[in-house]
């Protein structure tokens, strides 16, 4: 369906839970969130109620997220209910990937096609301060195991943290020449009202073209991230830059969070409840929300920070 800008809108990002067993620090805070009551989080009932709501409006594009989805009980049969859905063309999962080496292979089969996996360092101090509960060894062990499972595509996720990661860019690059997987460099977001990060770690993705000048572009994917390619290399680069070069013009996602709201945008405060509905009133719903979809997310820096009105764990990476 098109939104009220002409966007096409045929991508819809899931959270199924907003818990996690790590605590990333542009994303969470290091106490967690409270669990919120049983009673406000959407059902697996509901969740697969939205997806068929959404995809008779056009969505074709299903992304499982968090919090951590894989932490979520009963995530490989809402998976493979979801991946179910007429009308559902792809279902990809968003995962810090600790808990793949268990999951993979059943995501696999229930339908899940891609996953990405969240991979800001390699060194095991760094990954400890960064995630403040995780082994880098965890993660490295699900990226293995991802490999092995037969996913259509990988991609790794690293967020660029100014003072942080900024000297890894190489390492992390490298990835690609020895793992057929596509490493992303992600603008860090000011998420969080708090001063975890300083003006300095927000480093806008051009810096990456400067530490790896040898970068060849290579063609786009159609997403947003912007594409290159190492020389030699199994896998590409891609520069998601939300900061310095928003892609609001071509975004075609809306969100749902795992308490049932729709958040047309990330950075917007606006939502709208899918709790409760049934199949007619959850269409009508996301058609209301597709039409209010704002054409850009307003001013995102590190003085004006989003305006989500909730942490990233709370919507969805
Ligand atoms: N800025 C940029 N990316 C973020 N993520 C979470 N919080 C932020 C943020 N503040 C992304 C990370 C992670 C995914 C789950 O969400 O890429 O891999
Ligand atoms: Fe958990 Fe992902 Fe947030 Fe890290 S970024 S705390 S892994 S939800």
């Amino acid at each position: 369906m098109l939104d009220s800008f002409g966007r096409d809108i045929t991508y819809l990002r899931v959270s199924v839970t907003e818990l996690c067993n790590l605590r990333c620090r542009y994303c969470m805070p290091e106490q967690g969130v409270c669990k919120k009551a049983h009673e406000e989080m959407l059902t697996e009932d509901e969740m697969i109620l939205a997806v068929r709501a959404a995809a008779s409006l056009g969505i074709r594009k299903l992304r499982i997220t968090g919090g951590e989805p894989l932490v979520k009980k009963n995530i490989v049969s809402i998976c493979r209910r979801a991946a179910a859905v007429d009308g559902i063309e792809e279902v990809c999962i968003t995962t810090n990937g600790t808990l793949l080496p268990a999951l993979a292979l059943p995501l696999r089969e229930a339908g899940v096609r891609r996953v990405n996996i969240s991979l800001d360092t390699l060194d095991r101090n760094k990954f400890r301060y960064i995630t403040r509960l995780g082994e880098l060894d965890q993660a490295l062990a699900g990226i293995d195991a991802a490999l092995g499972a037969g996913f259509e595509k990988i991609k790794l996720n690293a967020v660029l943290v100014g003072g942080f990661n900024d000297d890894e860019i190489p390492a992390l690059a490298g990835l690609t020449r020895r793992w057929p997987v596509d490493l992303r460099f992600i603008e860090l977001m000011p998420m969080l009202d708090d001063d975890t990060f300083g003006p300095e770690a927000f480093l806008p993705c051009g810096t990456v073209l400067e530490r790896l000048p040898e970068l060849q572009p290579a063609e786009s994917d159609g997403g947003v991230a912007k594409l290159y390619r190492l020389p030699g290399a199994q896998g590409r680069i891609g520069l998601i830059s939300p900061l310095s070069a928003h892609f609001c013009g071509t975004c075609n996602r809306i969100r749902l969070t795992a308490d049932g709201r729709l958040k047309p945008c990330l950075h917007a405060s606006a939502e709208y409840s899918l709790k409760g509905q049934d199949f007619d009133g959850m269409v009508q719903t996301l058609r209301s929300a597709i039409l209010s979809k704002p054409s850009w997310h307003g001013a995102l820096d590190a003085e004006n920070r989003s305006h989500a009105g909730r942490s990233m764990n709370q919507i969805g990476g």
